[in-house]
């Protein structure tokens, strides 16, 4: 019987290690650090199994090449860089990891919530300077503020739990309200308008599609509660570039914790900026990142919510029980 071959893309050391345990010996394994794309599509020319994470552009020149592939398990809930069309047409099936991080991008939200409620990003690069002063670093309290939610889903959803334990107050903006989780949660569904001015700190948990594309912008910024705090850990497109630099200008936004900003994908390829032909859209979006990493109000994390221990290990247990649900013909995670 030949072996099941299956090509692992953007894998780090660890994640090797754990996925040589799973597989046996009718099973061959290619590991790959880098993304898989045009470039290098001739490395699944000959592979029945594609996983990749995110940053992969498996398009239909990728998909010409994979003559003998049958599954991509993607490693993410996400799958747009994935071309589905063309993967069913060649009748090709996708898996993806529906569940994984609920709690983990939460916990990250909070994490970015508390730096700037409490000045800890600032604290720390003054004592990293033998500066233990207090002045500038007082900070303000959870309890009774209130914490507006775009986007009552898994993720948002586990944000109102920890809110709750804080003592917040919290109101979402949701166009498909769950009334159990009102009364079990002690929150209430408004209109965006009224979650816009009301919120101390506003947090966004909504998918990114042509309902959210700039859901903030430039024309709703200015209802905005003077000096909330501004989160995302969603997609940048979320938010109208143009209404979050206005907001941060004129403390609308008091601050804001970003693990997703527009650019974040060209900050890879920055170091080769010197050499490549860059165009002046892309300079012009580095360049306005780089004036929000210089503001203290402001805190970028390079879209890390996702990444701990725990859902890294439950990211690669499903995409293994995917793989191997597949090939047995039993249930597995499917997209087509
Ligand atoms: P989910 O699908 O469980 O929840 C999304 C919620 O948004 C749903 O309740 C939905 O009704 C609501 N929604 C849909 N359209 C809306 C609109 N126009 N306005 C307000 N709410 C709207 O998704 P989940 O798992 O909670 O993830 C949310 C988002 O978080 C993902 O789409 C993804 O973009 C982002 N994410 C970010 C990660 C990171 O590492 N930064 C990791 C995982 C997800």
């Amino acid at each position: 019987m030949s072996k099941t071959s299956i090509a692992f893309f953007e894998i780090t050391n660890a994640e090797k290690k754990y996925l040589k345990k799973k597989f046996d010996k009718n099973f061959e394994l290619f590991f790959y650090e880098e993304e898989l794309n045009e470039i290098n599509s001739h490395l699944v020319s000959n592979v029945n199994v594609i996983s990749p994470f995110i940053y992969s552009n498996i398009n239909s020149k990728v998909l010409d090449k994979a003559k003998k592939l049958k599954l991509i398990a993607t490693r993410s809930t996400g799958f747009n860089h994935i071309d589905i069309k063309k993967a069913e047409k060649i009748k090709v099936s996708v898996a993806n990891v529906p569940y994984y991080g609920e709690n983990t991008v939460a916990e990250h939200t909070f994490a970015l919530i508390l730096a700037l409620s409490r000045n800890i990003h600032k604290a720390y690069v003054r004592t990293t300077r033998n500066d233990f002063a207090l002045q500038g670093l007082q900070g303000f309290d959870l309890k009774g503020k209130t914490l507006g939610v775009i986007g009552a889903g898994s993720i948002g959803v586990h944000v109102i739990r920890i809110a709750k334990g804080f003592g917040m107050k919290v109101i979402a903006f949701d166009p498909n309200p769950n009334h159990i989780l009102t009364d079990m949660l002690d929150f209430n569904y408004v209109s965006l308008e009224k979650l816009l001015k009301n919120s101390d700190i506003i947090s966004m948990h909504c998918p990114y599609n042509q309902h959210t594309h700039h859901l903030l912008n430039m024309s709703n910024i200015n209802i905005v509660k003077k000096g909330a705090l501004f989160i995302n850990t969603a997609r940048s497109g979320v938010i109208e570039p143009q209404a979050l630099y206005y907001a941060i200008d004129n403390n609308i936004f008091s601050g804001a914790g970003l693990d997703v900003f527009e650019g974040e994908d060209l900050v890879k390829e920055e170091n080769q900026m010197l050499t490549k032909n860059v165009s002046v859209e892309h300079l012009e979006v580095l360049l306005k990142r780089n004036i929000l990493l210089r503001r203290e109000n402001v805190i970028l994390t390079p879209h890390m919510a996702f990444d701990s221990v725990e859902a890294v290990e439950r990211i690669m247990d499903t995409t293994v029980e995917n793989i191997f649900n597949f090939l047995e013909e039993k249930d597995y995670h499917k997209v087509i």
